[in-house]
């Protein structure tokens, strides 16, 4: 049995249509909101360890959609995690983070690291084998870093980001649930054919959307300013996220490519036109 989590959201949304063939099963917060893929729908929300056990009985293979940021990101994902060792899964697949570790530029890189150590404790006590997806950043959703006016504003420099389609993301998890023992133990990093610099996302991301936009360096000061200003009841832990978006571009962080997509799927990644093509 595959199950996958996530799926009232965009990537597990489309991981479960892809595997629609094989009637996976969805665990989701809501079930009034699953996609029908003509598997079961079980609830169960990241924060409840035994409604999550319950949820996993009897699955063999399942996709952990990582979860929206929170102050409890990483304790939601230890519960995920230890509840799919408890119930018995055999083979844990996890959307992480390129460069996820205690060291990780990207803040969010850091829980992606942590949930990442969890995965490999439980696999060693439990025998449960394991994919990690570092994903680059999301190429469809870099024209939402623009304002209202077009401008998509950080300390990026001309650090580049090879970004990788959702799409993409969705192809690679479906095909390793569907051979799990194929890929084992197997760490990819998922990115898109080319890195580019955040000016050369705007021009290109406008045009394809149909929108001026175009990118203006800050300071990292500049950058807590801005955002504090437009978001006052951000906490400091969203503000770090925002911010170290754009400096690990800066820093090379997320700048190399990779060819672990057509790897694994076959087809060559995306290009960012490609990913934002409705
Ligand atoms: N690499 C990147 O650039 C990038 C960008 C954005 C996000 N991400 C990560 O990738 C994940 C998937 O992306 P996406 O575009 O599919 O995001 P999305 O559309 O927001 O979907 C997130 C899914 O996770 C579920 N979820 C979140 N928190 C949960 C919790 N505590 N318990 C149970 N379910 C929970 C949501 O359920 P509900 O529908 O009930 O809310 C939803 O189904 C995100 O959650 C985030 O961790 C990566």
């Amino acid at each position: 049995m595959i199950a996958i989590t996530g799926a009232t959201g965009a990537l597990g949304g489309q991981v479960a249509r892809l595997l629609a063939d094989q009637s996976p099963t969805l665990v989701v917060r809501d079930p009034s909101r699953a996609p029908d893929v003509g598997g079961e729908v079980r609830q169960a929300s990241y924060d409840d360890r035994a409604a999550a056990e319950l949820a996993l009985a009897g699955v063999d293979t399942l996709l952990l959609v990582s979860a929206a940021e929170s102050a409890t990101r990483r304790q939601q994902h230890r519960t995920m995690v230890e509840a799919a060792a408890a119930a018995g899964v055999r083979h844990l697949v996890y959307t992480s983070f390129v460069g996820a570790g205690a060291d990780a530029t990207f803040t969010l890189g850091r829980d992606h690291g942590d949930t990442e150590q969890a995965i490999r404790d439980a696999a060693a006590r439990s025998g449960m084998t394991y994919t990690l997806l570092r994903d680059n950043f999301y190429a469809d959703v870099l024209p939402w870093f623009a304002d209202a006016s077009g401008v998509i504003r950080g300390p990026a420099g001309d650090g580049r980001v090879a970004a990788v389609a959702r799409a993409d993301v969705a192809g690679v998890a479906a095909a390793v649930l569907l051979a799990p023992e194929a890929h084992a133990g197997a760490i990819y990093e998922l990115t898109g054919p080319e890195a580019l610099t955040m000016a050369e996302v705007a021009a290109r991301a406008g045009a394809a959307v149909g929108r001026e936009l175009r990118y203006e360096e800050e300071t990292i000061e500049e950058a807590y300013a801005s955002r504090r200003a437009g978001y006052p009841d951000a906490a400091d832990f969203e503000l770090d996220a925002w911010v170290s978006t754009y400096t690990a571009i800066a820093d090379g962080s997320v700048a190399t490519v990779t060819n672990d997509v057509e790897k694994v799927t076959g087809r060559p990644a995306r290009t960012l036109e490609e990913a934002l093509r409705p």
